[in-house]
């Protein structure tokens, strides 16, 4: 599976400040990740076409499971496709909890994008409630189950998984490299069971990582990388991360 660290900018960042933070990031990336950015969706022609020819991914934040019609306010998988992005990240727990995304909404999405070419990070995690009442892991298989309803053999391949639990985005709180690593490997058992070409299948954290604590997480055996936040939004907490080292598993 890929290595990859992905930087979700969430709604930060104008068009200038996008394109400067992307090259900034392009340039101070040793390649030791597979590195992603995802800007607000009008910066996403201008960033994508800033880094066309370089290594830097694009993905976008959100997108509809319709590539056209009556849906204002919505942006298609196809335009996505057509303006170069790499992928698109769908089920993050804002989209969840803010915006009143349903496992149903967001299995449609990741079957949209895929089949339009699109890598998809598909989020899953549990908040502080299900975790204390000890529902960690049925939240979490319930959410994949749904998300993977409608994924084809063949789209696998474009299929990324980031654990995100809720309780730890944005909060300073991380979850141990411990807990973090035992979700990962029930994930991966369930991805593997569900269809055995997914245990190729990339599996981020995502959770308040940062400079300090990313290599504890990325050198547990099942997490393949990181969806970072708070610590993307600046080259200086970014770059160390994606620069943590290639480590060896
Ligand atoms: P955080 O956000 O790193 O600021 O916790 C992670 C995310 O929401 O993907």
């Amino acid at each position: 599976m890929s290595k990859l660290v992905v930087g979700n900018w969430k709604l930060h960042f104008d068009l200038e400040e996008s394109v400067s933070l992307a090259k900034e990031i392009g340039a101070g990336n040793k390649g030791n990740y597979i590195t992603g950015v995802a800007p607000v969706f009008t910066s996403l022609a201008s960033v994508c076409k800033e880094n066309a020819g370089s290594k830097l991914r694009i993905y976008a934040q959100n997108c509809h499971w319709e590539n056209s019609g009556a849906f204002t306010g919505a942006i298609s998988p196809r335009v996505l496709k057509n303006l170069g992005c790499h992928g698109v990240i769908i089920g993050h727990s804002e989209r969840r909890h803010v915006f009143g995304e349903t496992d149903e909404m967001i299995s449609k999405k990741v079957a949209a994008a895929i089949s339009e070419g699109l890598e998809v990070i598909l989020c899953v995690g549990e908040t502080l409630a299900e975790r204390d009442a000890g529902n960690a892991n049925a939240t979490v298989k319930a959410q994949l189950d749904s998300g993977l309803s409608n994924v084809s053999d063949a789209g696998i391949e474009r299929l990324v998984v980031a654990y995100e639990p809720v309780w730890a985005i944005g909060t300073g709180k991380t979850a141990t490299p411990e807990i973090a690593q035992a979700m990962h490997q029930g994930i991966r058992a369930q991805l593997i069971a569900w269809n055995n070409k997914a245990k190729s299948v990339s599996i981020l954290y995502g959770g308040s990582v940062k400079p300090a604590n990313c290599k504890a997480l990325l050198s547990q055996p099942d997490i393949d990388g990181a969806l970072v936040g708070g610590a993307s939004l600046k080259a200086d907490t970014f770059l160390p991360i994606v620069n943590s080292g290639h480590i060896a598993k």
